[in-house]
């Protein structure tokens, strides 16, 4: 396990009976970037059992914070999401990503979009400093089946309000577009539509969606993800990397069947 910290749970919070988050205790020499992943699990007959997260926490944090499903049969999540105050998780030691900021090329407002879990990458995102001087504004749209699956944006977003740098800078930048499909909520529909109708961009007062000034993270389920790439290059959209910056990125959110 020499690839591997060995970190103590410190904090663990219910969303739903579908979605817990929670935070361990940080390795120092563990650096990251906003928006990357890296293997977590738990040691399971004396091996580690892991699967791929990303850092829901800001790169400064003295803890590392996750964002995750509960699979009632999954051979992880149904066992790590009984953990407690004092357990023990087990951190990869590399970080890894295609989330990130110089993979994009220059552009005025950056889309974030995620389905379910894959708000995790956005949550550290959103709480990192240089991406406020990057863009113009920051959209950060997150889709879900309920109300009640939204609650960990949320108090996210509610918690930058008063957050000891980043308030005046989320106050004039971060615009919030939180969606429901499946029940009746102030914005309703998958996010595909919102942003093929342009009702998403109109929403929020802003010009209609393209790839002249919008950038483009995603992050969610693959029928999300392959839906959105069709829209995305259909409209002109350009997939960036490490190596070739774009006009957009994709990253999987974790699952577990
Ligand atoms: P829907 O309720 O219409 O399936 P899940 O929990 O299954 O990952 O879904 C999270 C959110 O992503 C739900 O609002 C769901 O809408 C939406 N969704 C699922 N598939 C797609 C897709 N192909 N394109 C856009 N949104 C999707």
């Amino acid at each position: 396990m020499s690839n591997l910290n060995q970190e103590t749970v410190t904090s663990v919070r219910h969303w739903t009976d579908r979605l817990f988050s929670f935070t361990c205790t940080r390795d120092p020499s563990f650096r990251f970037l906003a928006g990357q992943f890296t293997m977590i699990g738990l040691p399971v007959n004396g091996k580690p059992l892991l699967r791929a997260y990303s850092m829901a926490s800001a790169v400064y944090e003295e803890q590392l914070e996750f964002f995750s499903i509960k699979v009632p049969d999954g051979p992880l999540t149904s066992k790590l999401q009984h953990i407690a105050l004092g357990d023990t998780v087990l951190v990869g030691r590399k970080p890894v990503g295609t989330l990130v900021q110089d993979s994009l090329v220059p552009g005025r407002t950056l889309y974030l979009l995620g389905t379910g879990t894959g708000l995790a990458p956005f949550a550290s995102i959103i709480r990192d400093p240089d991406i406020y001087d990057r863009f113009d504004r920051i959209v950060l749209a997150h889709g879900c089946r309920e109300v009640a699956e939204l609650g960990y944006g949320q108090a996210l977003v509610a918690s930058l309000k008063d957050h000891e740098f980043l308030s005046d800078l989320a106050q004039d930048k971060l615009l919030y577009y939180p969606t429901v499909t499946r029940e009746p909520f102030q914005y309703q529909g998958r996010i595909t539509d919102l942003l093929e109708s342009n009702k998403l961009p109109f929403n929020l007062g802003l010009p209609a969606f393209g790839p002249q000034d919008d950038r483009v993270m995603l992050c969610g389920s693959e029928p999300f993800l392959a839906d959105m790439v069709k829209l995305l290059d259909r409209s002109g959209f350009t997939e960036g990397s490490a190596h070739q910056p774009g006009t957009y990125v994709i990253e999987k959110a974790f699952v577990e069947k």
